[in-house]
């Protein structure tokens, strides 16, 4: 057998940087997703163990997804692995105050987006269409569960269709060789919280934490480098929290 092939959406950083390498430590060729920071997706490229790409698109566009995984196709071979990592949050926003126009962007990113790839991936992996199976890992969040309340409801939403979609889809291609799972990360050390307008998030929040401390990118890296792995090969439908105990 040929070396396994794994896409990480939203590898250029944070979560899916982690896991892009981890990946490669472990022996994949790892396609490294970006949407706008290509030098980023390089740098990870580049530190990597072993063989990998930089593939961009907006997962939130059909014909971007398309032409993503048809570049996997080309310059990796048959994929394996996908991990829906790809995401977004804005902050500041109690429902009263989020506009139709943050709704889009936020659900383009966190829901269209791993429907779109998990659509590419299950017509190259399932043995219904002459594929050899695979593994597909959803980077969901604790906020499903949780709701986040006066934050970003919208978020926590979004991530409770991709709970909702780990569900349906595994119980869709269970008998087609694909298993289909989800971590929920909760507080974990990236530049996410920033960009949704909240540096000081994780410092402000740690004392609820019952571990005492943020996670880190690494330690959701481990957990979904287990899914995808054969040591996992009964677990479909699964949900692993990573949330020092939220
Ligand atoms: N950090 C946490 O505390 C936490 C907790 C729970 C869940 N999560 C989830 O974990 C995942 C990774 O988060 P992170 O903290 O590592 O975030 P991050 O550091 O902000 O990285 C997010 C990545 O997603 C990419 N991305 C965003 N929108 C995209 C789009 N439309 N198309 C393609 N790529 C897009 C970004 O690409 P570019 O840089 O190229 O724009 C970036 O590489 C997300 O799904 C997030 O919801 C994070």
């Amino acid at each position: 057998m040929g070396q396994p092939v794994a896409l990480v959406t939203g590898a250029a950083r944070g979560i899916g940087a982690a896991t892009a390498r981890l990946l490669a430590e472990s022996g994949y060729a790892v396609a490294v997703g970006y949407h706008a920071d290509r030098a980023a997706a390089e740098e990870v490229v580049d530190g990597l163990a072993g063989s990998g790409i930089a593939v961009r698109a907006d997962v939130g566009s059909e014909d971007d997804v398309v032409r993503m995984f048809a570049d996997v196709d080309d310059r990796l071979g048959p994929l394996s692995a996908l991990v829906n990592n790809a995401g977004v949050l804005e902050g500041g926003g109690r429902v009263e105050r989020i506009d139709g126009a943050r709704l889009r962007r936020v659900l383009d990113a966190n829901v269209v987006g791993p429907f779109l790839c998990s659509r590419e991936a299950v017509r190259r992996m399932s043995t219904a269409h002459g594929g050899g199976g695979g593994a597909i890992v959803n980077v969901s969040s604790a906020a499903s569960r949780l709701g986040s309340a006066g934050e970003y409801v919208d978020y926590a939403a979004s991530k409770g269709a991709l709970d909702t979609l780990t569900t349906g889809l595994s119980l869709e291609v269970a008998a087609e060789g694909i298993r289909v799972n989800a971590v929920r990360p909760g507080f974990i050390e990236t530049g996410i919280h920033a960009r949704g307008g909240d540096p000081d998030r994780l410092a402000r929040l740690t004392p609820a934490i019952p571990l005492g401390r943020p996670g880190r990118p690494s330690e959701v890296a481990e957990a979904v480098l287990w899914l995808l792995s054969d040591r996992a090969s009964y677990v479909t439908g699964s949900f692993i929290d990573i949330a020092g105990g939220r």
